[in-house]
């Protein structure tokens, strides 16, 4: 278990030197797992590396990776399933980022997908993206029996799914396409929740599902991820708003450009801010169950707030 220096002047700092790590050992295990750039149909799998191996943050599989530890969960598994997630994330953004979607050019400061190659083998790097994940999911390195397997699957099944993250891309257009006044707040949150809130939730539960931890910890673990989720979303919205393109590697202002609703356009940059910092003070108060052991991840609820990419 990997706990914050007692009397750390600035706990956020250790947290970014722990994401390091975390983001450069999840590369070279997807780096491993992803297939190589060669053969026939080696554009596509060019495409899934250079989605999935790219410059992102790796915060999903930070979550899996620390909340798995909160359970001593098998080191090797987390990491695994920090891989599954992050192909599905990777798959997400490319599909979000299409032409027929969000029309962006620009992802994790490089072209997107579908620029740096074309609108098809885009298409199919996401889904091949979301395949593998399964695949990892289910293999024997990551679950440790046949029912952890089915257990992990349907799981991501459920979150990645109409009910969870495609379902709410869905609602994401639904509202965009909506006349002003034509959405409220509860419908902005469901989307929230839905399209970002409910990877972020599984990445937080993973561990938790493959040792078949008990309710209390479950219930804990879902009430943190259920807060953070939407605390990052309407941080990714303000970043939108008043975020610097150079940071954050992808456009900005998009989202009034086009007239969209969101936290911020109904609650103002404050509001949203606001909303934002009480679904964080929250989130950490579901891990105090854990103790110190979880002074990293409340670091890590911090960063998110504060964050500038
Ligand atoms: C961006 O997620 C997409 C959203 C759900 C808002 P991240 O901000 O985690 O993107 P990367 O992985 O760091 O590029
Ligand atoms: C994307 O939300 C959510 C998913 C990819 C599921 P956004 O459209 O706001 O994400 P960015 O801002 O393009 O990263
Ligand atoms: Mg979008
Ligand atoms: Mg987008
Ligand atoms: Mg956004």
């Amino acid at each position: 278990m990997r706990r914050l220096a007692r009397g750390c002047a600035d706990a956020v700092t250790e947290f970014k030197t722990a994401l390091a790590e975390t983001a450069d050992r999840v590369t070279v295990a997807l780096d491993a797992l992803l297939p190589r750039a060669d053969g026939p149909e080696k554009r596509l799998n060019s495409a899934m590396r250079y989605a999935a191996l790219g410059p992102g943050k790796r915060l999903r599989p930070f979550l899996t990776i620390e909340c798995g530890r909160l359970v001593d969960a098998d080191e090797r598994a987390l990491l695994r399933a920090a891989c599954a997630v992050e192909c599905i994330h990777a798959y997400s953004l490319i599909h979000d980022d299409l032409p027929s979607m969000d029309n962006d050019d620009l992802r994790r400061g490089r072209p997107t997908v579908h620029i740096a190659y074309d609108e098809a083998t885009a298409i199919l790097a996401g889904d091949a993206l979301q395949t593998q994940a399964f695949e990892i999911i289910c293999d024997e390195e990551t679950s440790a029996s046949p029912s952890a397997a089915m257990n992990l699957a349907r799981r991501l099944a459920d979150v990645a799914g109409a009910r969870g993250m495609v379902g709410g891309q869905m609602l994401d257009m639904a509202i965009e396409a909506a006349g002003e006044g034509e959405v409220d707040i509860g419908l902005i949150t469901r989307c929230q929740r839905m399209k970002t809130g409910a990877l972020i939730a599984f990445s937080a539960e993973a561990g938790a599902i493959i040792v078949n931890a008990e309710r209390e910890v479950r219930t804990a673990l879902e009430g943190f991820a259920h807060d953070l989720g939407l605390c990052f979303q309407i941080v990714d919205d303000l970043l939108d708003a008043e975020g610097d393109e150079n940071l954050t590697g992808k456009r900005t202002h998009k989202d009034a450009d086009q007239g969209k609703t969101t936290f911020v356009s109904i609650l103002g940059v404050e509001g949203a801010r606001e909303h934002a910092r009480h679904l964080a003070v929250q989130a950490k108060e579901h891990l105090n169950v854990f103790g110190d052991d979880a002074e990293l991840l409340k670091a890590c609820v911090d960063y998110i707030l504060e964050r500038q990419s």
